[in-house]
Formats: C-alpha cells, sequence, structure tokens
C-alpha cells in the first residue's frame, strides 16, 4: 500500500513526465516551470481553490489575472499557502484546455496539527473527468462557430480512465485494493467540463468530511451530488463481505437539454475478494451501486442541505454589499437566422449571463494587469449591483428578456467589506443547476430555496451558525442560493459558473476587490516573467 507520502512523491514524478510531454508535444497550454516553495506544495496552473492572498498573479485565469503563457514561453507561479487545508485541485483556464490539463491539489495541515476526525492512513483521491473522442478544442471550435451547444461528452472517467463498461478500456479500468476492516478517506474531486455528477460505491455508506477545502460536521449518505470545480472528501469503511464493489459516477442533469448519460466505474477490491473456480474461472462480478435517476433534484438537494462547517463559523453579521445576481442562459438574436453562425434555439446564438451582463474576456491586456497599470480601455466598473429589470425570475420569462448584453465589466468592492450575493436561478431558456466559483475566496453558504428569493422572509431562515464553507456552490435548479464573505483578499477576482460551455457563453464577472491600507492589505507587485500581452 502507498502512504499518502509516497503517493506524493509517485504523483509528483508521474507529473513531471507529463509536463515533459506536454512541453514536447509544443501544446498551446499554459507552461509550467515547477517550484518548490517555503511550504511543502508544488506550483501549477490555476490553482482551484487557492486563496492567492494579495498575489492574484498566481491566481492563473486566462485575460482575468494574467495573459496566457504562449508556446515556448514559461512562467513560474510562486505562491504561500495561508490557513488553508485540505483537498483542491488545478487546472488549465484558457478555453477547454481543462478538459485534460488537471489534477489534485492537496493540502496536510502542519505537522502535528490534528484532524477534527479519525483521520485514516490511506487517502485516496479520485479525479472525476469528462471524455471527449474528439479533440476537446474542436468540440468548442465547432460551437463557438455556430453559436448551437457543445456536443456532451462520450464518457466519463474516475482517475483517467472510463471504466468497464466500455470493452476499449476494460483492461485499465481503475481497482483501489481495500483491507477489511480498513477505513480510508476518498478525496472526490469533479474535474468534469459540464457536469454535476453523482457518485457512490455499492454497498457502502461514505462519510462526508469535508468540502471544498473546509471540515463538515461528519454525515452518512449512500450517495455525493459533485458539482463541476467541487470537492469532497468521504471516510469509507470496508465493513462489507469480501469482494468487489463498483464506484460509479454519473449525470445529474437539472437541465432541459441533452447531456452525457453514461456511466464510468471503478472498482473497490478486497483484498481477501474470493475468486471463481472451475469454468469462468477468475475475478468475481463486482456488485453495481444504485444511483439516482438523472434528473433527481429532491436527492441533490437533500445531500446538500446536510452541509454543515465542523464547527462555528465566523459569518459576517452585517452585511455592507448586499448584491442581488440572476445567474442564467439566455440566446442572441441574429441578423441572419438559421444561417451557418446562428444554429443555436430558433436560428440564434446561445448566451449566458449575470444580472443580464453577458461577460467578454478582454484580448490586449488581462483585468488585473489594465488595474493595476491605470491602463483604461480594457474594462469598466459599472456591473450592476441587482438585475437592471425585475420580473418573475423563475416564472414564464417574456422573450423580450431573453438576449443578454455582452461586455467586461467589473463590480467594485471596498477592502474588508462584508459582502452578501444572492444568487438567483432564472428559467430562461431552461432552469438549472450552475456550480458558482468564486477566486481569491472561500465563502458561507448561508440560505438556499427554490423559486424566487424573497429579500423579506428568507433571510430569517439564514444559517449564520454553522453553514457550511466553499468556493463553489450550486444555484438550485430554478432557485436560489446566499452567500456570504469578506473581501479581505484585494485584486480581480473571477467569479464564473464552473460549467465550460456555460462559461463561454458568458456566465461570469469580475470583482476588483481594492486595497486597503498599508503594504500588508494590498496587492503585491507582480513577478517580473508574469507573461506579456
Ligand atoms: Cu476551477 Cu475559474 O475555475
Amino acid at each position: 500500500m502507498e502512504s499518502p507520502r509516497q503517493f506524493s512523491l509517485v504523483s509528483f514524478i508521474a507529473l513531471l513526465a507529463y509536463f515533459a510531454f506536454l512541453a514536447s508535444a509544443e501544446l498551446h497550454v499554459r507552461e509550467f516551470v515547477v517550484s518548490w516553495l517555503i511550504s511543502y506544495v508544488i506550483a501549477f496552473l490555476f490553482r482551484h481553490g487557492i486563496r492567492q492572498l494579495r498575489n492574484p498573479w498566481a491566481d492563473g485565469p486566462e485575460y482575468i489575472t494574467q495573459c496566457p503563457i504562449r508556446p515556448g514561453q514559461s512562467y513560474t507561479y510562486r505562491f504561500t499557502i495561508e490557513d488553508q487545508e485540505g483537498t483542491l485541485w488545478w487546472h488549465a483556464h484558457s478555453r477547454w484546455l481543462r478538459a485534460t490539463v488537471y489534477g489534485a491539489l492537496i493540502i496536510y495541515p502542519r505537522l502535528g496539527s490534528p484532524y477534527p476526525f479519525s483521520m485514516p492512513k490511506r487517502d485516496i483521491p479520485i479525479l472525476l473527468g469528462e471524455w471527449w473522442d474528439r479533440n476537446p478544442m474542436d468540440v468548442l471550435r465547432l460551437a463557438q462557430f455556430t453559436g448551437a451547444a457543445a456536443n456532451v461528452s462520450d464518457a466519463y472517467t474516475i482517475n483517467g480512465q472510463p471504466g468497464d463498461l466500455y470493452r476499449c478500456s476494460r483492461a485499465e479500468t481503475v481497482r483501489f485494493p481495500i483491507f477489511p476492516g480498513e477505513t480510508v478517506q476518498l478525496r472526490v474531486i469533479n474535474a468534469g467540463l459540464n457536469q454535476e455528477l453523482f457518485f457512490s460505491v455499492a454497498n457502502h455508506q461514505l462519510t462526508v468530511v469535508e468540502t471544498d477545502s473546509a471540515y463538515t460536521k461528519p454525515f452518512t449518505t449512500s450517495v455525493i451530488m459533485i458539482g463541476p470545480g467541487q470537492t469532497t472528501n468521504v471516510l469509507l469503511t470496508a465493513n462489507q463481505r469480501p469482494g468487489r464493489y463498483y464506484m460509479a459516477a454519473r449525470a445529474y442533469n437539472s437541465a432541459n437539454a441533452p447531456f452525457d448519460n453514461t456511466t464510468t466505474t471503478a472498482i473497490l477490491e478486497y483484498v481477501n475478494a474470493p475468486t471463481r473456480r472451475g469454468r469462468g474461472r477468475g475475478q468475481i462480478v463486482p456488485v453495481f451501486p444504485v444511483l439516482p435517476g438523472f434528473n433527481d433534484t429532491a436527492t441533490a438537494t437533500a445531500f446538500t442541505n446536510r452541509l454543515r462547517y465542523w464547527k462555528r463559523a465566523r459569518v459576517p453579521l452585517q452585511v455592507d454589499q448586499n448584491l442581488f445576481f440572476t445567474v442564467g442562459l439566455g440566446l442572441t438574436n441574429c441578423s441572419n437566422p438559421n444561417s451557418p453562425r446562428c444554429q443555436g434555439p430558433n436560428g440564434t446564438r446561445f448566451a449566458a449571463s449575470i444580472n443580464n451582463q453577458s461577460f467578454v474576456l478582454p484580448r490586449r491586456n488581462s483585468i488585473m494587469q489594465a488595474y493595476y497599470q491605470g491602463m483604461p480601455g480594457i474594462f469598466t466598473t459599472d456591473f450592476p449591483p441587482v438585475p437592471p429589470v425585475q420580473f418573475d425570475y423563475t416564472g414564464n420569462v417574456s422573450r423580450g428578456l431573453w438576449q443578454p448584453v455582452k461586455g467586461t465589466k467589473a463590480y467594485k468592492l471596498k477592502y474588508r467589506a462584508n459582502v452578501q450575493i444572492v444568487l438567483q436561478d432564472t428559467s430562461i431558456v431552461t432552469t438549472e443547476n450552475h456550480p458558482m466559483h468564486l477566486h481569491g475566496y472561500q465563502f458561507y453558504v448561508v440560505g438556499s430555496g427554490f423559486g424566487n428569493f424573497n429579500p423579506r422572509t428568507d433571510p430569517a431562515r439564514f444559517n449564520l451558525y454553522d453553514p457550511p464553507e466553499r468556493n463553489t456552490v450550486g444555484t438550485p435548479p430554478g432557485g436560489w442560493v446566499a452567500i456570504r464573505f469578506v473581501a479581505d483578499n484585494p485584486g480581480a477576482w473571477f467569479m464564473h459558473c464552473h460549467i465550460d460551455s456555460h462559461l463561454g457563453w458568458g456566465l461570469a464577472m469580475v470583482f476588483l476587490v481594492e486595497n486597503g491600507r498599508g503594504q500588508l492589505q494590498s496587492v503585491q507587485a507582480p513577478p517580473l516573467d508574469l507573461p506579456r500581452c
């Protein structure tokens, strides 16, 4: 068995080999140089969830905090991890490159500092991914041309393998040997591009102990729901009959839209599992788990509603900035409907927006650099704090409200402001769960519900005692979710839907958090090797 330390050594060597491959393949990806830091972690591309305090330069999203690393160039991400531990991950942050460029980023507590639960000896990263038979960049390019939805993936993967339900890959299905009676921790990461997933292990209960690098009050469940961008740590005890058990993931699909309805599997294998004798000799057939139906919003909601922070949380009680953001899809009308570039519904092009603003990435400079250098013309700071027009967000929305406006707009926040954002899903095109991710911050999820948020009655039911802390939260389909955080990290921070097709359609905005007083409350100077635009 590998100990965590051996695992990180093995994965480190594997990653180095992977990097060498990427470099030699001259992919148009952000390059990277591995660098050891004051702390015990390695630097990569965009580190999803690392707070990068006062250091947006190490955050990674292209045209938000830096320009992309061109082929042949390099950029060393140097950063310090402050007060964070648990499961995060890293991925490319340029178009759809993260389909293949991603990995786990695990932060162990300081030596000698305890876990709030009894930590198993073994730790198993479970990276859920999405697989296209075609080059994902071509899939994206085609969708960008036609304006229609991108093709759905052809398979999901567990640690890179689609598993036993595919003849071509059966021999390489990932297997996890386990000792009878042993407890292990699974660090489940949804690195998929476009799909929330249900995940379950046949006959075994899962005890949730952490989400998005924040500990939770432990609770036991047979299935978890995990959105793109999210991580969930669960404990699993091998207390079943010695045998072989599938772990499996498949879609939670909340939208009225096509989706990849395949199932990915890996095998949990008791080391003392019996084998079959005589004819058909060999390993016994694994038991298959029961997974919820694709559109089982009740199960997804029941799961997320059980999450609680592990202790009393330091939730901001007063709110300085009360923001109300509608999030959802839209359609852009065409002067030439149904032409090759207008193949979306009724001859339109798909769009998405927050408060009717469909985000467009700048091209000449990154927002952070333009802000730091005082360069005008890259973005504006007039992002609306509330929807420009009020309507019945989850009702029957009139067609006149389906077309968002395009722009590159940021919203300014004062240093250390207490911020509340209510994210309200809309029924424009379709209601849907949108996994909303905020860079540079962890936030508390203080409330959620279905239908339209009611500012008079809903806040009374907020959990200000032990709400779960996250960096990515799903809006209930046709509902709302409220988050709170203290704006204590100056810089330009992207907030976006972690479904990459929605991100590409503009479901994003930027927070510009101003500096406080003095050096320790201000953005650091950019590194000298920051890629040039
Ligand atoms: Cu994990 Cu901006 O994304």
